[in-house]
């Protein structure tokens, strides 16, 4: 235990910060315990990226690209990299090795156009071939959204995306009239697996699941499905694991003309006690917003309101406190409202 989290500080120290929002996924150490860790000569590092990005509509040209990334050519001539792929289809995930090859060459992996039979989880991983390095490896989803979800996904709890690791935040689904066994699903970035949420429960038309995260699994993609592979729209939930300040921001998009508060909450280490500050400021696509805009007032106690929001309001957003840090981000999703008869 000691040595996985000592392996892990490693890891982190030279595998680069994640990103649900620039198309790179997160890494995961691979468990091929066979030998105790103490036995490896050596650690390699794959990395696995998704251009433009993991999310996806059907038609978009995507690259996914599969490369050792810390290895500094020691070992990376006698590695050959497996990117895998495990389908969407509920019931039937299965894995397939789509291309093996030496690490050297890297791997380049198109998909032009993409359709949703290539939705699922790729790996970067090796194949075995060097049986005394640790291998650490990388996941992402590849996500072709439906267009319209079959029905909504919603954060029922709470009005953000973002949340402490342990507090507890439920999620539900509206359950359309037919018949289908519709199950609530969950993506982790960090391990690469497809599971079940837990103690589901279904009344009145809605699915839900209440989650108490964890702090080691930073990002995971939830969703709802039924047998027949129809979803809903997906939630990307980012758990604040290192810093203590989270942002409340709309989860879902936000119609043009409505004001949105984006609110900063700094949850004390030690207390746990939740609170907020009058000295926040708030980022907008890593640019300070500034008040000064001209379409103020924006503040109100620390919080910030957009007041009447367009798309150009569309972005990453994140916020900070000189007591806490910095949140990590959150996208905000800005729709046309309905043209009026
Ligand atoms: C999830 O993240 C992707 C890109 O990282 C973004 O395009 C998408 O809008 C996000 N979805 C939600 C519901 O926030
Ligand atoms: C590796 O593990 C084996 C037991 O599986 C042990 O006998 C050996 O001493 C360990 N160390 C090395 C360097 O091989
Ligand atoms: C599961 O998927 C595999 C690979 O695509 C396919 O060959 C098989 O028939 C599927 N099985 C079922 C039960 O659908
Ligand atoms: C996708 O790639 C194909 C061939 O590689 C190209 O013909 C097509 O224009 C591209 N489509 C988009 C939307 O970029
Ligand atoms: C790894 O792949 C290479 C090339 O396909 C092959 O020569 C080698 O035997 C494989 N090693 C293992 C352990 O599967
Ligand atoms: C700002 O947010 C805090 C909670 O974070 C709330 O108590 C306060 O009423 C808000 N201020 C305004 C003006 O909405």
């Amino acid at each position: 235990m000691r040595l996985a989290s000592v392996l892990l500080c490693v890891l982190f120290s030279f595998v680069s910060p994640k990103s649900t929002l620039d198309g790179s996924s997160s890494h995961h150490v691979q468990r091929r315990d066979t030998k105790p860790k103490s036995n490896y000569t050596g650690v390699i590092g794959t990395k696995l990226e998704v251009f433009p990005t993991w999310f996806v509509s059907a038609g978009d040209n995507v690259t996914i690209n599969c490369i050792v990334h810390n290895d500094k050519m020691k070992y990376g001539d006698k590695v050959y990299l497996h990117l895998t792929w495990t389908n969407m289809r509920p019931g039937n995930r299965t894995k397939k090795v789509l291309v093996s090859q030496p690490a050297s060459a890297g791997i380049a992996f198109e998909l032009n156009p993409v359709t949703h039979e290539h939705q699922g989880v790729y790996t970067c991983d090796d194949n075995g071939s060097l049986p005394e390095v640790y291998v650490h490896d990388w996941h992402s989803m590849l996500w072709v959204e439906d267009a319209p979800p079959k029905t909504s996904m919603e954060v029922m709890s709470h009005n953000r995306i973002q949340f402490f690791s342990n507090e507890a935040f439920t999620l539900g689904c509206q359950l359309p009239n037919d018949n289908a066994q519709w199950k609530m699903m969950r993506f982790n970035f960090w391990k690469g697996t497809v599971t079940e949420c837990p103690g589901q429960v279904s009344s009145d038309h809605r699915l839900s699941s209440t989650i108490t995260p964890v702090h080691l699994d930073p990002y995971i993609l939830y969703w709802c499905e039924n047998p027949a592979g129809d979803r809903s729209n997906s939630l990307n939930v980012s758990i604040a694991s290192v810093a203590t300040v989270v942002l409340e921001s709309p989860p879902l998009p936000v119609m043009e003309g409505e004001d949105v508060m984006l609110r900063c909450f700094l949850r004390d280490k030690k207390t746990k006690e939740i609170s907020f500050s009058f000295h926040t400021s708030y980022d907008k696509n890593n640019r300070l917003i500034d008040n000064r805009l001209g379409r103020g007032p924006f503040e109100q106690e620390g919080n910030f309101t957009l007041k009447a929001v367009t798309k150009a309001d569309e972005g990453v957003y994140k916020c900070e406190m000189p007591e806490g840090g910095g949140s990590l981000d959150s996208w905000l999703s800005v729709k046309a409202r309905p043209v009026e008869e």
